[in-house]
């Protein structure tokens, strides 16, 4: 399967660096990737990024995506953004479940998994993160958490399941520096693609991604192991000629 390299802005950017790093990425895209590629913008941005996609044709190989979604469909829920919302703006993915959204907003595993549900119902692949903190890492959880997290999403989704993507993002990694190693990262990926086969005969078409301090540097290692489909990009899809060069190492 072709690997999927997302950047995920999180709460980043202005119109105007909006433009100059997609006019970079633009450029260094000129010749397609091997890989998909996205880019996960704030709200508020993504009307724009949209336009700019129309506007440069090399853009037209990267996906649009949000960081968040609603687990509902409309009404009275003051400043959600709905799947169908997201879908007319262009948007192919919605991350869902962020350790940043389990942390600073309380989001359950079941809000997580509606709010996959509510992606899928809208024709929204939702990029389903799941990690361990150091703490449960350390007490030897890592395996039992990222089950449990990814096991409340498969039961609410339950025949779509092998329409999401996964991200494996152990939160001590994120924007840490530290980057979990290959095997490391490997040996949850595993845990995560049995979980996913035992779910469904169509498993072999679910990506799974690490996250976490991925960049320039550790990429290829990392995107060189058997289970490990993609990246999802933090603080390194900020900066154009880093977030290409885990692209080319995405092949
Ligand atoms: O969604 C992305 C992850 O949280 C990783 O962020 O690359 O800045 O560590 P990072």
């Amino acid at each position: 399967m072709k690997k999927l390299i997302a950047g995920n802005w999180k709460m980043n950017g202005s119109l105007a660096a909006n433009e100059a790093l997609l006019g970079a990425l633009a450029q260094g895209l000129a010749v397609k990737p091997a890989c998909e590629v996205a880019v996960c913008v704030p709200a508020p941005y993504l009307a724009q990024v949209q336009a700019l996609k129309s506007a440069k044709p090399a853009l037209s190989a990267i996906d649009l995506g949000a960081q968040d979604v609603s687990a509902q469909a409309s009404g009275a829920y003051t400043g959600e953004v709905s799947a169908a919302m997201l879908k007319e703006l262009g948007c192919r993915y919605a991350i869902v479940g962020h350790s940043e959204r389990r942390q600073y907003h309380g989001e359950s595993d079941a809000l997580v998994a509606d709010k996959a549900r509510a992606a899928l119902a809208s024709g929204i692949t939702p990029i389903v993160c799941v990690g361990e903190t150091l703490a449960e890492r350390e007490a030897g959880h890592t395996e039992e958490v990222v089950k449990r997290q990814l096991a409340a999403v498969i039961h609410a989704n339950g025949h779509c399941i092998s329409e999401i993507v996964v991200a494996y993002e152990p939160v001590w990694a994120i924007g840490t520096g530290k980057t979990a190693s290959p095997e490391e990262a490997q040996a949850v990926h595993t845990v995560l693609r049995a979980q996913l086969k035992a779910a469904t005969d169509q498993s072999a078409r679910v990506k799974i991604l690490y996250g976490g301090s991925m960049n320039a540097a550790n990429a290829a290692t990392l995107l060189a192991q058997p289970d490990i489909d993609g990246g999802l990009i933090g603080g390194a899809s900020l900066k154009a000629a880093d977030f290409l060069t885990i692209i080319a190492a995405a092949q």
